[in-house]
């Protein structure tokens, strides 16, 4: 492994650059009110970083601002109706996340007297909080010395020590040497340096290295493209799998709804009735898999590329009487379709059939 260096120094240099350059975020208390000390809301803290994983700063922004409007505080959350939790949660994809979220807020709120645990260890025992939630919550709420490690920094670690070990096998050294490097004091606002730093300066693509506070540092620097850092075990392609989406209008314009089972990939959440997803091509993810009798068109593909496999889904509508069988779901207006718990693949779905179904709603 990689003998780490200069560790305190690098620090303070990384944190003098956050003093100055730190994005504004709105779970976040700025350096000036944390040497004040002030410390960040756990919920905020907690719920924000749920939301980050594996999505964007600037994606997760709407939704938690639209979360901690509707629910100020981790008892608001606990008392909330799961429904409503997934609906606004729609969009964000990774559903588990979402309820994982009620169950751990419920958790907190019922199990902890309304009080996040302060340590790793109380954190990990709580329901959909990992290693690196802990860890990241422990120092950012708590100002924990717990080495915190998410895709951004891993760039910046990769890059600083030119780590050649691909990931994800690196995991285990590059945290040892990000927990070299995390100061006794301040290990909250370092851990937050640190993932802004790989956000804003060591980016995947054209890093920003003559800006950059570790530079004269970087073993990376000036000896090879840091861009081949880190080093990534290869990707092995994603399989396809087929599938069908039946979008059906009734004489008002409505669309057929229903609900997933609860367990499985977006488990519980609402879709237009659908096939099976299948590797396989014999037409088992044709019209033949309608849900009802009608008269389906063909309205062409979307493609959605989920975590394990990459999604083509033929997508047909028609125009179906209200009052025809159609069981196990319900009607749902256009002007309230934006509402509902519908996941990103469903709306591609809904959009491929009926070009303007979610403008409805924003014209409303
Ligand atoms: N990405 C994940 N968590 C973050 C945080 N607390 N600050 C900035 N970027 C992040």
């Amino acid at each position: 492994m990689t003998k780490p260096h200069r560790t305190t120094a690098s620090a303070d240099l990384v944190l003098a650059w956050y003093d100055r350059h730190h994005r504004d975020l709105p779970w976040r208390v700025s350096p000036p009110m944390a040497a004040r000390g002030e410390r960040a809301d756990p919920y905020r803290v907690w719920l924000s970083e749920v939301m980050l994983q594996q999505t964007t700063v600037q994606a997760v922004k709407s939704y938690f601002a639209l979360f901690t409007s509707r629910w100020p505080t981790v008892a608001d959350l606990a008392a909330a109706d799961t429904e409503d939790v997934m609906k606004s949660w729609a969009g964000l994809g990774y559903y588990a996340r979402a309820r994982n979220l009620k169950k751990c807020a419920e958790a907190v709120a019922f199990g902890h007297g309304g009080v996040f645990p302060d340590t790793e260890e109380g954190l990990k025992a709580l329901p959909g909080i990992g290693d690196y939630t802990a860890a990241a919550i422990a120092a950012i709420a708590f100002n924990r010395k717990s080495a915190v490690l998410d895709g951004n920094v891993e760039r910046v670690i990769s890059r600083l020590h030119a780590v050649e070990t691909p990931l994800p096998a690196a995991k285990p050294d590059m945290r040892a040497l990000v927990a070299a490097m995390t100061p006794e004091d301040r290990p909250g606002d370092f851990a937050q340096a640190m993932m802004d730093l790989g956000a804003t300066i060591c980016t995947p693509r054209r890093p920003a290295c003559a800006l950059c506070p570790l530079n004269a540092a970087c073993r990376v620097l000036g000896r090879e493209d840091p861009e081949l850092y880190p080093r990534k075990a290869a990707k092995k392609e994603k399989p396809v799998r087929l599938g069908a989406a039946f979008v059906a209008e009734d004489e008002t314009g409505a669309v057929f709804l229903r609900k997933r089972g609860e367990s499985g990939l977006l488990g519980g959440m609402t879709e237009v009735p659908g096939s099976a997803w299948t590797a396989r091509t014999d037409g088992e993810s044709g019209p033949a898999a309608a849900p009802f009798a009608a008269d389906w068109q063909a309205c062409g593909t979307v493609i959605h590329v989920f975590t394990h496999f990459e999604l083509r889904l033929a997508v047909y509508r028609s125009k179906v009487l209200r009052n025809a069988a159609t069981d196990g779901g319900w009607w749902q207006p256009k002007e309230t379709l934006d509402g509902e718990a519908l996941p990103t693949v469903m709306k591609k779905a809904i959009r491929q059939a009926i070009p303007d179904a979610f403008e409805k709603a924003r014209k409303a």
